[in-house]
């Protein structure tokens, strides 16, 4: 009979392989991603994987973050475990004595179990707060700053964040001044579920026809527009792969540098793609660029293949 896959197990000296130089197999076995012998199964690397990568891909911005801060405040949205965080925490707050890990997660068990964790290590700026991360973007205008206890965001990561907390990841980013926004995303439905009914009107319309292709069409649209807004925001953005595709399908990371207060360009590139599709309300472009829809469309409901 074939071994369980996930089952089989790395030896543990070539975990050492897998390691971050300063990251300790001390955290990574109290967060479970290590075996108590130091081993490491197939999924549990996936996910080390995924998460030192994008702790490596951060280092440039998380130094010169702590370079120009007294204490810098990350935001990971939609948390979990806090895997990302505790690793984070591990590698900046840790060694310096300076900065906070806010987390942000809905279900309360993981922020009871996380926020032990952050307890038993000894790990006093690990914060975990039970809420969706739209409750920290205020309600009014673009001038508002989302803060914490009075302090702006520094940084915000969001790694498989599901569905549009993608989104309010990004926004809550962006309306912060953020000077990094890392994004991972996960599960997408919201533009194919608004482009559900469209494609008969829409000259492209034959890309997102079929279920299959409105869901994979969908999820790559919603990944350019994020990009697109990031840009128009004045982010230099860049979109690449996270780690191989063997180790995750969620693998696209959009990671976004302030550079500059708005992009006009990037605002005009987005339009002119936008009116070329069905007017599409989507969560992210009514909350950031509200204004009159490029191509509102009388949609009758449209014959289109079942799911
Ligand atoms: C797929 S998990 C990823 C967890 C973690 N970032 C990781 O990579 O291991 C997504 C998490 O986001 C949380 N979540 C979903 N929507 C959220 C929201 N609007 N605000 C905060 N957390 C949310 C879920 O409860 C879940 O724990």
């Amino acid at each position: 009979m074939a071994a369980n896959k996930s089952r089989q197990t790395t030896p543990a000296a070539r975990v050492q392989r897998e390691l971050l130089p300063e990251q300790s197999t001390a955290l990574l076995q109290e967060l479970h991603i290590l075996t108590r012998d130091g081993q490491l199964n197939a999924d549990s690397r996936r996910k080390l994987k995924q998460i030192n990568h994008l702790a490596n891909l951060l280092t440039p911005d998380l130094e010169r973050l702590f370079a120009d801060e007294r204490d810098p405040l990350i935001l990971d949205a939609g948390a979990g475990n806090g895997y990302l965080g505790f690793v984070l925490y591990e590698l900046w707050c840790q060694p310096t004595g300076r900065g906070t890990v806010l987390n942000l997660e809905v279900r309360a068990d993981l922020v009871a179990r996380a926020s032990e964790r952050a307890q038993t290590l000894g790990y006093a700026r690990m914060v975990y707060e039970q809420q969706a991360v739209a409750a920290l973007v205020p309600a009014e205008g673009l001038d508002r700053p989302p803060v914490w206890h009075d302090r702006p965001v520094d940084a915000v990561v969001a790694l498989h964040a599901c569905d549009t907390a993608t989104d309010d990841a990004i926004e809550l980013g962006i309306r912060a001044g953020a000077p990094v926004i890392a994004v991972v995303p996960c599960c997408q439905a919201e533009i194919a579920r608004l482009l559900a009914g469209t494609a008969v009107h829409a000259p492209a319309g034959a890309l997102w026809r079929h279920p299959i292709h409105r869901r994979e069409f969908g999820a790559n649209l919603t990944n350019v527009i994020r990009a697109h807004v990031l840009e128009a925001f004045g982010y230099q953005v860049t979109v690449t792969e996270l780690t191989g595709w063997e180790h995750s399908l969620k693998n696209e990371l959009i990671l976004a540098r302030k550079v500059q207060r708005r992009n006009g360009l990037a605002l005009k590139q987005l339009q002119q793609l936008l009116a070329g599709l069905p007017y599409l309300p989507m969560g992210l472009l009514e909350r950031l660029l509200p204004g009159p829809a490029p191509l509102a469309q009388d949609a009758e409901p449209a014959s289109e293949p079942a799911t």
